[in-house]
């Protein structure tokens, strides 16, 4: 068994969305646990950048449009072509819409495409690893939902309803692949800095961290990339070789809990 410092050991591993927050420290975690990246993003001078921090020999910056399924096919069969193989797949590239109140102040446009590339584009992604995936038999796919997945109210209505499809895709897929000893699952995290998070709730990075915790459950911790990026290390490995079909909530218990009953809140002295 490889060791814990070392569980991708051998692995290649396609990350979307890997040129900032967390795809990249997952990139980063994962080339330091012995994978091979590719990283299939957008931006691609920050994804080249992350490539320059793993080192040239053991990653590999790809344009890619989630949306695009040309775009998708692209990296999978560059992928395959370059290093022979895909263990991993982490579908992690995703957006949000500006924040709006009022259901009646949402743009079409703006709700069209966060269904687009969180939906459609993590549809492509799994798709497509899922070509190359079961004629090798075995695979783990990731994605990146959200505590939105779960609850309402803690996103816009187009972030909320794209994270809802990912659990059931989720689902779905880890159905029809299981079959295969392919691996499907999600990770649901609460709120931490990122370009996406400050963007969105329009806080710089201490506000939003003050904001984040002042609503969490978990108090007395923050929570950063690093611990979503643990987590998909997690189900990337071996050591999470009969996990299958699950979203991993990383949200300290909020997604469980209704805080307006106060049940258990200790006297302030
Ligand atoms: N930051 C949070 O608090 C938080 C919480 C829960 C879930 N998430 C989810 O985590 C994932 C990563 O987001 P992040 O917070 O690291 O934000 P981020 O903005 O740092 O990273 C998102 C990445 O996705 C890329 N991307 C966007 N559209 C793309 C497209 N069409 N094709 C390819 N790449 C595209 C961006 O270029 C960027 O590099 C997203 O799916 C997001 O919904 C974030």
């Amino acid at each position: 068994m490889a060791s814990p410092l070392r569980s991708l050991k051998g692995k290649i591993a396609l990350i979307t969305g890997a040129s900032s927050g967390i795809g990249e420290r997952t990139a980063k975690l994962f080339a330091e646990h012995g994978a091979k990246i590719v990283i299939a993003d957008v931006q691609d001078q920050l994804g080249q950048a992350v490539c320059d921090a793993i080192g040239s020999s053991n990653s590999k910056f790809l344009h890619c449009d989630v949306t695009k399924e040309d775009d998708v096919k692209n990296v999978v069969d560059t992928t395959i072509d370059a290093y022979g193989k895909l263990d991993i797949m982490f579908c992690n590239a995703g957006m949000a819409d500006p924040y709006k109140a009022r259901v009646m102040d949402v743009e079409k446009l703006d709700f069209q495409r966060v269904l687009d590339v969180n939906v459609l584009g993590v549809f492509l992604s799994m798709k497509h690893a899922a070509r190359v995936m079961v004629p090798a038999r075995a695979g783990s796919i990731i994605s990146t939902a959200s505590l939105a997945s779960n609850i309402g109210g803690a996103a816009s209505h187009a972030y909320c309803c794209s994270k809802h499809a990912l659990a059931g895709l989720t689902k779905n897929l880890a159905v029809e692949l299981g079959q295969f000893g392919i691996r499907v699952n999600c990770l649901s995290p609460y709120v931490m800095v990122t370009p996406l998070s400050t963007s969105f709730l329009g806080l710089e990075d201490e506000g939003l961290v003050d904001f984040v915790s002042s609503c969490a459950n978990l108090k007395g911790v923050t929570l950063t990339t690093d611990d979503v990026a643990n987590a998909a290390l997690f189900l990337a490995s071996d050591q999470a070789k009969y996990i299958s079909g699950q979203n991993l909530h990383i949200d300290g218990g909020l997604g469980i809990v209704n805080p307006s009953f106060g049940l258990f809140k200790y006297p302030d002295n």
